[in-house]
């Protein structure tokens, strides 16, 4: 079955895949301004750490064609822009990454606005296909650490539809499956927003790889009954230590993990590890509309007025990690000094 795009660029315009709607309809929303391109991000049509960083990249693309003025006017409110997009969602750094490359690309090029666009628009594509290559590469060297037959559990959706394709922990899974391993996928609901439920699961069925749904508590008690191999996530924000921000829930995984001896892996570019950011306590974590717990499909499922913690995401420090699968290679602990040599020498810092 033909691979569903996250998000295309036609005639001037950002198509972006509406994941709200799936699974029960698939429409894109037509971004035509920064504006719409923030809000598609905010309102979480868009998800997963790459694929909002790719929206942003054309968010900025949209931004460059509203924009008059000399070059120094224009860079100026390129600059506003990229502010704009990166107060969208605070977690996933690859929207950071991506709005700084597009930005060191512009400055880069000595051209007036005119050209400007046009460097602006083959980053943002760029952005897209460097993206879909390391999501190809994670997978073959993810899907080595992968058993012949392997039941593997994993959490959210970091799948294609997180991503400009593939994806990252699901990147490995298709690439086990590709490589003629057996491979059944757990997949938690994931709780409140139910990215498990709606897109994990979407995603694996279209393709014919076996999934089961379960609820998010009851995890611990599968990897009890030693019906897990393997759990494999993927990751908004890994620290230089190698602490991992991932979809709340995941550090839950991390220590039932550990405490049934199975290996808890995370999949993740080299554009989701923030080296300016030393640990997991210094990442920024979103907390989102109490609604999206006290509500149900817009039906109250809690008393009126009561008090709700709803954070997007936690951390799962760097010692509940066994590895960390990047386009570059397979990381273990001590993840530091290795991550700041491959990066050091991919790009800039
Ligand atoms: O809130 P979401 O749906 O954007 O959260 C997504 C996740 O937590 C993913 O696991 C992460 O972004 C990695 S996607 C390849």
């Amino acid at each position: 079955m033909k691979a569903v795009e996250t998000m295309y660029w036609e005639n001037g315009r950002l198509y972006v895949l509406d994941q709200t709607r799936l699974p029960a309809e698939t429409v894109y929303v037509v971004c035509r301004s920064c504006r719409d391109a923030a809000d598609v991000i905010r309102t979480m049509k868009v998800r997963g750490a790459p694929a909002i960083g790719g929206v942003a990249a054309f968010g900025l693309v949209l931004a460059a064609q509203e924009l008059r003025g000399d070059r120094e006017a224009f860079v100026a409110q390129l600059r506003e822009a990229a502010g704009e997009l990166l107060n969208t969602r605070p977690t996933a750094v690859n929207l950071r990454w991506a709005l700084e490359r597009l930005l060191a690309r512009v400055e880069a090029e000595p051209g007036d606005p005119a050209r400007l666009r046009e460097v602006l628009l083959a980053e943002a594509e760029a952005v897209l296909r460097d993206d879909l290559a390391a999501n190809r590469r994670m997978g073959t060297y993810g899907q080595e650490l992968v058993p012949d037959p392997a039941r593997i559990l994993t959490h959210c959706n970091a799948g294609a539809l997180a991503t400009a394709g593939y994806g990252t922990a699901l990147g490995v899974v298709r690439a086990a499956r590709e490589a003629g391993k057996r491979v059944r996928v757990y997949a938690t609901e994931t709780r409140p927003f139910m990215q498990g439920a709606r897109l994990t699961t979407w995603e694996l069925m279209r393709e014919g790889i076996e999934v089961v749904l379960l609820a998010d508590n009851m995890a611990g008690y599968l990897m009890a009954r030693k019906k897990v191999d393997l759990v494999i996530v993927g990751a908004d924000r890994v620290a230089a230590n190698g602490d991992v921000a991932n979809k709340i829930g995941t550090y839950s995984l991390a220590v039932l993990a550990h405490a049934h001896g199975i290996p808890f892996y995370v999949a993740a570019p080299l554009s989701t590890i923030d080296l300016r950011t030393a640990s997991g306590q210094d990442i920024p974590i979103e907390e989102r509309d109490p609604k999206e717990l006290t509500h149900f499909r817009g039906q109250p499922v809690a008393p009126e007025g009561v008090q709700v913690w709803n954070p997007a995401f936690d951390v799962t420090p760097h010692n509940l990690v066994t590895a960390l699968i990047t386009e570059a290679g397979i990381f273990r602990a001590p993840f530091e000094d290795a991550l700041r040599r491959v990066i050091g020498n991919g790009r800039e810092e």
